[in-house]
């Protein structure tokens, strides 16, 4: 049998929600029954405890080290294949600033951007705004601002957030309308979800506190909706093609209420709980929560193979 190790847990603020998509993704696999399935939970940056014999890694790590290149350089130095993508990919996913130059590099639509130091005194764009940090997940240090009295305080709860000496929040256009997301497995749009919120934002509360946030398919809503479907599909395709993606990756999107399109971020390594979007839309598909692991799996890879 094949010995496949899932990591999961790590040192970034993500780490509790990691090991729940971890103890999933393990308790997924084993009962195929063609594994030989460790679960691992790393405390550190470094892979010394994985099995030397190792055939491949599932990652389940979200921020920091394992969704930043971090571990993927690891395990190419090991040529372990893992799941997801590889460095540079992960590299520029991971940085908002980064993930937005490529992506306009290639047409990809993302919303209006600068950036701004700290104390600058008026965003690089008009009111209203989103501040965020480069490389924070979870919504933390994100606020929308609308009017000039607001600013220096926003401004400085994203810096707040920021490693010391960061050079640049990022600044967005805010964009009111609808907010979806698109996996990508193998180069393949997955079922588009929206999610629906109480407050029509999707802040660290509606990810992980409230219970009001709704996950709804899109294509269950017409023949309109349907032709927004295939648009976010295949932005989300560009999307994951502009990044250099492989394996999964989910695209998150913002939609105006005239159906336009903008690319809000690119995750690597998209959350595997049991009630995550990446399986519930592999679901739809028709696929059982353990398939959709084995799908991922099955793609795993080395930058060099
Ligand atoms: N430009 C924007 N316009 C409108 N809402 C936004 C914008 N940017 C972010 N948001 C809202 O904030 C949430 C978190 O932003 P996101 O850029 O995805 O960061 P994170 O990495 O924390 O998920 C989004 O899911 C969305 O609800
Ligand atoms: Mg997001």
């Amino acid at each position: 049998m094949k010995k496949i190790a899932v990591l999961m847990g790590g040192t970034s603020n993500e780490r509790e929600v990691s090991i729940a998509s971890g103890e999933n993704v393990a308790k997924a696999l084993a009962s195929l029954g063609k594994y030989d399935v460790i679960p691992i939970v790393l405390d550190k940056e470094n892979l010394s405890g994985l099995p030397k014999d190792t055939d491949a890694v599932y990652i389940a790590l979200h921020g920091g080290w394992g969704e930043n290149g971090g571990v993927q350089n690891a395990l190419n130095a090991l040529r372990i294949p893992y799941t997801g993508p590889g460095v540079l990919a992960s590299q520029i996913a991971m940085d908002k600033i980064k993930t937005k130059l490529v992506l306009e590099m290639n047409n990809v639509p993302t919303a209006a951007w600068g950036l701004s130091s700290r104390g600058d005194e008026a965003p690089p764009l008009p009111f209203p705004v989103v501040v965020k940090a480069p490389r924070d997940g979870s919504s933390v240090g994100i606020s929308k601002v609308t009017c000039a009295k607001d600013w220096p305080s926003a401004l400085e709860n994203t810096f707040s957030v920021m490693e010391e000496n960061a050079p640049a929040a990022l600044v967005e256009e805010f964009i009111h309308g609808r907010e979806f997301t698109v996996a990508v497995v193998d180069g393949e749009a997955w079922p588009a979800i929206e999610i629906v919120t109480a407050s029509g934002w999707y802040g660290y509360e509606e990810k992980y506190v409230s219970n009001e946030t709704r996950y709804e398919f899109l294509a269950d809503g017409g023949k309109e909706a349907l032709k927004l479907e295939e648009k976010l599909k295949k932005i989300a395709v560009d999307a994951y093609k502009a990044v250099k993606c492989r394996g999964v990756t989910r695209v998150d999107f913002m939609v105006s209420p005239l159906g336009r399109c903008y690319v809000l971020e690119l995750n690597t390594s998209p959350g595997f709980t049991s009630h995550s979007l990446v399986p519930k839309s592999g679901m739809r598909t028709g696929l059982s929560f353990a398939e959709v692991c084995d799908k991922i799996l099955s793609l795993a890879a080395t930058d060099q193979s």
